[in-house]
């Protein structure tokens, strides 16, 4: 059952396309206090709390403060309290069971157990918002009606569900030829090279470096002829400067946000001085997606929208300050206080809060400040790119997969999680997210394998990988001044090829749960406690997730480990993929184990009466075979899997001919039915 409670009149997000009527029963379960402009829940001791996404910290959010603000925030440690989304959808689970998703575009916050271990407390800036209660059988139960509410799950094209390798930047088209030239002439798979900024002239939005890239709509021709797409990188921020088209047509047009009096809002990004789109303008927002016109007509067919928190790196009048002030430092004696003072005025250019409150969007006539809708920037810059795939290809499946958003954008596109470092607990918070990012309608998402900053070291990138395996979104993506981690640059080749060989054996089970999730409104990847509700350690495991409906997987985030303990919630079936291309099985038994894992082992588990096809494989998406399976089983009275099967690229996804019953029973003969 799901209840919208209405306060005050909310500024429209189109998260939700049909609204229940509101309800004018009093609130259940939460305190609502206007002084305080808050909700507030009394926990109970072992109650926990789902959700919310894209953050840091647990599968169980409780013991932190959270804010829901799109952050450009590249260093995800623990004590920060947003990243790239805002995504205010949780699960209570304990003493009582519901759902909250406050549909609020502004900056709120969640404290849950951070001010006091029992109270969680949900602190908008304004009174102006709907909140939906959402009860429910069971969590999972929870989850699927709030995603019928939000609506289907953007569907990636099953090529982009291969592997992808990414830089910033490969700087010619020869390095990107040089790129699939190392993958194939070492049998290592790919799909996708990906473009980063230096493809354009100077960072210019749909622009093309015709030094460094000529001709890109031949470059595009000749790797598709080698099965590769090449999928470019485009940014919020649109170049001031004179003579390039999309500013000029901007401008005239009225397309940018603009400040209170009316004079255009200039925020610089990579190239210097910018324009931000009015995205929440319809019809700037139509006209901003008309622009993928320019590469869709060079034949690419997927994208990555970047830098659309807003990220600002400064605005011209607080650098004209900044500039001055640091003058009148000149000669001073500069002690704790002014130090401190001196070096932030330079650090505070970069994201800035004031610089929200300085811009305005025109929605329906109407100018409101940015810092009011700022949760939508990125949102509606990615549906400014998915509708106009619809108008322009409307026969094909497009990549598009955003940095920022907001819940409603899941409808548009998958999301990556943003800058991640080389760092072993970044493996484990990326395994964190995906369950809540599931929740939230998210399926196609992933993290920058091996880290996007800092040095990269192969150990690391094979464990990450193992885990990545498994993910929609497979990309290697590194920062410029980084140690370079294309595969292909260490030892171990042979034991990358055989990982990344495996994504390509399991793409038909990936695949099949992928749709399942996203046509049933479910989740592909899910805490243990949703499966095994009745099971007290199921929920205290934060390592370990359930993968469909077949299998559950316990990735190793630890250095120089032989292995790991596993908790296993019943009888499961252990599978290892060696990289000799050996595949060992063993019975264990409910409890908790030490599982062996050498490091290029894929080790997962396989639930009784469950199975799991595997394709033979193939250096591309296009090269498997998604009909000519073999199966590992684990049958106790009679497996029964549901595949799903399409050609991965048209839109006919409810054909019911697209789904066949795969029975083992226990002599081992497969029936599909
Ligand atoms: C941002 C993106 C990153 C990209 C870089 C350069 O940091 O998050 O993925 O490589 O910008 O475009």
């Amino acid at each position: 059952m799901i209840r919208r409670f209405v306060f005050g009149t909310m500024i429209e997000t189109e998260a939700i396309l049909q609204k229940p009527s509101a309800c004018m029963d009093s609130l259940p379960y939460l305190k609502c206090s206007e002084e305080s402009l808050s909700f507030s829940y009394e926990m109970g001791e072992t109650d926990r709390i789902y959700g919310l996404g894209e953050n840091v910290r647990g599968i169980n959010k409780r013991g932190w403060i959270y804010e829901s603000k799109c952050s450009d925030e590249p260093e995800h440690l623990e004590d920060r309290r947003s990243l790239y989304g805002a995504h205010n959808f949780l699960i209570v689970d304990g003493r009582e069971t519901f759902g909250i998703f406050i549909d609020y575009p502004g900056i709120l916050t969640f404290d849950i157990g951070y001010t006091r271990h029992d109270q969680m407390t949900i602190t908008p800036s304004d009174w102006n918002l709907d909140l939906y209660l959402i009860e429910g059988d069971s969590l999972r139960d929870i989850v699927r009606q709030f995603r019928h509410l939000i609506g289907r799950s953007y569907i990636a094209p099953r090529w982009a569900l291969g592997y992808g390798q990414c830089r910033w930047s490969y700087m010619s088209a020869d390095e990107v030829r040089e790129v699939v030239k190392n993958h194939r002439d070492l049998h290592i798979p790919l799909d996708m090279v990906y473009l980063d900024i230096d493809y354009m002239e100077r960072y210019k939005d749909f622009t093309v470096n015709e030094e460094t890239f000529p001709n890109l709509d031949k470059l595009v021709e000749e790797l598709k002829e080698e099965h590769i797409r090449l999928v470019p990188i485009i940014d919020a921020g649109v170049k001031q400067e004179e003579g390039y088209s999309v500013y000029e047509e901007g401008m005239k047009k009225g397309y940018f946000c603009k400040r209170e009096d009316g004079t255009p809002f200039v925020a610089a990004v990579w190239p210097g001085k910018s324009m931000l789109p009015d995205m929440l303008n319809k019809e700037a927002r139509d006209w901003f997606g008309s622009q993928y016109q320019f590469l869709l007509d060079k034949g690419i067919e997927g994208f990555w929208n970047d830098m659309n928190e807003p990220a600002i790196f400064y605005t011209e009048d607080r650098l004209k300050e900044v500039i001055e002030e640091i003058g009148t430092f000149r000669g001073q004696n500069l002690d704790l206080d002014k130090y401190f003072y001196f070096t932030g005025l330079v650090q505070g250019l970069h994201n800035n809060r004031d610089y929200y409150k300085q811009f305005y969007h025109n929605i329906d006539g109407r100018q409101i400040r940015h810092d009011r809708v700022h949760n939508l920037y990125g949102y509606q810059m990615t549906r400014a790119a998915g509708e106009a795939f619809e108008r322009l290809v409307p026969d094909k499946r497009i990549l598009m997969f955003s940095r920022a958003s907001y819940i409603g954008m899941h409808r548009y596109g998958g999301i990556w999680m943003g800058d991640n470092k080389s760092w072993w607990s970044h493996i484990l918070l990326n395994l964190k997210m995906l369950p809540s990012l599931n929740m939230c309608g998210f399926l196609y998402t992933g993290a920058d394998l091996g880290g996007f900053g800092s040095d990269t070291t192969e150990d690391l990138l094979l464990r990450w990988m193992a885990l990545g395996i498994f993910t929609p979104l497979m990309r290697n993506h590194a920062a410029r001044d980084t140690r370079r981690q294309e595969v292909y640059r260490f030892e171990n080749i042979d034991g990358f090829r055989h990982l990344i060989g495996l994504r390509y054996r399991l793409l038909p089970y990936l695949y099949s749960e992928y749709m399942k999730a996203v046509l049933r409104y479910d989740c592909m990847f899910r805490p243990l406690a949703f499966d095994y509700p009745a099971d007290p350690h199921a929920a205290q495991v934060e390592d370990q997730l359930m993968l469909g409906e077949e299998l559950m997987i316990a990735p190793v985030c630890q250095p120089n480990a032989d292995g790991r303990y596993v908790y296993l919630p019943e009888t499961m079936k252990l599978i290892r993929f060696k990289e000799n291309g050996s595949i060992e099985e063993e019975i264990l038994d409910a409890g908790h184990h030490y599982v062996k894992v050498a490091l290029t082992d894929v080790v997962l588990f396989l639930r009784p009466d469950h199975l799991l096809p595997l394709s033979q494989g193939g250096q591309y998406a296009e090269e498997i075979d998604f009909e000519q399976l073999s199966y590992l089983s684990y049958v106790k009275t009679k497996a029964v899997y549901e595949y799903y099967h399409d050609d991965g690229c048209s839109r006919d996804y409810e054909n019911p001919a697209h789904l066949s019953t795969i029975i083992i029973d226990t002599e081992g003969n497969v029936t599909i039915e």
